[in-house]
């Protein structure tokens, strides 16, 4: 069967962190989205490693992993992030998967983002500038190469098309930046890239699947990052919900056991759009600063309020989440009151539900009041020794989301996690 971890708000959930702590109950961990603007964060021992394209289960080595149809792949990145993870004495040719059927984000596209995002003045995205949404619009474009194409003897042919397509764009963009320099080391990561384990995807897994493994699926951002249920346009180009798992694996519906969604104890956003619960006062600045809330790809201090749980239900209900882990509750360590958003006020009407369209209307949220716990978590290891003031907001969650909380995060180690009993 096939369980999922993937994020229930605007992504920076620690995902990381989550998926390489159950990968040792897995045989295989499988990003079925995104690319390179993700930042998984985790730690081997007391190192900090992010990964940006690699599955977060690479660090365990009875796990394999592989990189889904679904994701767009820069091969620049890979290539540094395979020698990244080489260095822990991780072998990729033995246990890294590519499928053939991966997008490939290829030096222009990145360029395009990059005028694009210019072009946009005030209503930029925010995009990370990895080349996403210009990739992803090439696949649904029907134009994109794909790594399976690498071993095809058109594959140049086809890229200096793409090439030329692209370069008419970047010229209405009036963008002339000398990006020669990116097309070489694109080049030598393609070599990289082709001596790597290209796998027909659909087939590993669902061998796998009938041979009684277990395959745990990895999303990247968050559920309202995704690109037909998030706050559009100020989300990401891909479909960052459960349903993304089929599409982004081939993997049938019915094979999806659990989906562990994962909410940090508050709320993070890092780029632009809408953030009802956003705190701009020093509260805010105080999330930031304990939960040193500094984006893990491009280093941009995330914008920090409280918890929305609104935005929270919502988000399982489209994931048909059975699960929940709570990160980063220690960041809330020190906080004398605690809120959680409960309702909005869409345009001074009261709203329980997430607008159609959050970024056309104006949102006030509606806040209850909680008492903070007021005790170092960080060492706490049993559910009992957990402060009743964190029952009672785990119990308030799960009651209004309608799914549990399981787990509770209480640091960016691997072993800062405490099960909660159902
Ligand atoms: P991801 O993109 O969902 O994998 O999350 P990121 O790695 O971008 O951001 C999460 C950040 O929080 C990382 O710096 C993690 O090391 C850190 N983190 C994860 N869980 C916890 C936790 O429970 N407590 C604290 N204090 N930090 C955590
Ligand atoms: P992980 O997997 C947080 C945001 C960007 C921007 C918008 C579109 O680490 O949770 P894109 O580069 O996709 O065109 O950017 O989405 N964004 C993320 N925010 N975590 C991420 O990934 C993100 N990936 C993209 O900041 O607002
Ligand atoms: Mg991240």
């Amino acid at each position: 069967m096939v369980d999922v971890i993937l994020g229930l708000q605007w992504g920076d959930e620690g995902k990381g962190k989550i998926v390489d702590y159950f990968a040792p109950q897995y045989d295989v961990v499988a990003r079925f989205q995104g690319g390179p603007n993700a930042g998984h964060t985790l730690y081997v021992e007391d190192t900090k490693i992010v990964l940006h394209q690699i599955p977060s289960g690479i660090f365990h080595q009875n796990t394999l992993n592989l990189v889904g149809g679904g994701v767009v792949l820069d091969p620049v990145t890979l290539k540094r992030e395979c020698e990244k993870v080489a260095a822990f004495g991780i072998d990729v040719k033995k246990n890294l998967f590519i499928s053939e059927r991966t997008n490939i984000i290829v030096p222009t596209h990145r360029a395009l983002d990059k005028a694009s995002e210019g072009s946009k003045g005030n209503d930029k995205i925010g995009s990370t500038l990895k080349g996403i949404g210009p990739a992803y619009m090439d696949k649904t474009g029907r134009n994109a190469i794909r790594v399976g194409d690498l071993l095809d003897k058109t594959f140049i042919s086809n890229y200096i098309k793409l090439r030329l397509k692209h370069q008419r764009l970047l010229d209405s963009f009036h963008f002339n930046e000398d990006i020669s320099g990116w097309e070489d080391e694109f080049f030598e990561a393609i070599d990289f890239l082709k001596s790597l384990n290209i796998v027909n995807g659909e087939y590993f897994l669902n061998n796998k699947i009938t041979e009684g493994k277990k395959i745990l699926a990895e999303g990247a951002q968050g559920s309202m990052l995704d690109i037909d249920f998030g706050t559009f346009p100020y989300v990401t180009s891909s479909n960052t919900i459960s349903a993304g798992v089929c599409t982004g694996l081939g993997i049938a519906p019915q094979k999806i056991k659990e989906v562990i969604g994962v909410t940090k104890a508050y709320c993070t956003r890092v780029g632009g759009g809408p953030f009802p619960t956003e705190l701009f006062d020093e509260k805010g600045d105080e999330l930031r600063k304990i939960g040193s809330e500094f984006g893990a790809t491009t280093g941009r201090p995330r914008r920090c309020g409280w918890i929305d749980l609104v935005a929270l239900q919502f988000a399982c209900m489209i994931n048909g989440v059975t699960q929940v882990v709570m990160t980063k509750a220690d960041v809330l360590d020190s906080f004398d009151e605690l809120k959680m958003c409960t309702s909005y006020l869409v345009d001074g009407v009261p709203k329980t539900e997430v607008p159609y369209q959050m970024a056309k209307v104006k949102i006030e949220p509606v806040y209850q009041s909680f008492n903070g716990w007021k005790v170092d978590t960080t060492q706490i290891k049993e559910p009992a020794d957990l402060p009743l003031t964190i029952h009672e907001y785990v119990a308030f969650i799960n009651q209004f989301i309608g799914a549990p909380v399981r787990f509770v995060s209480n640091g960016p180690g691997r072993k800062q996690i405490v099960e909660l009993a159902l």
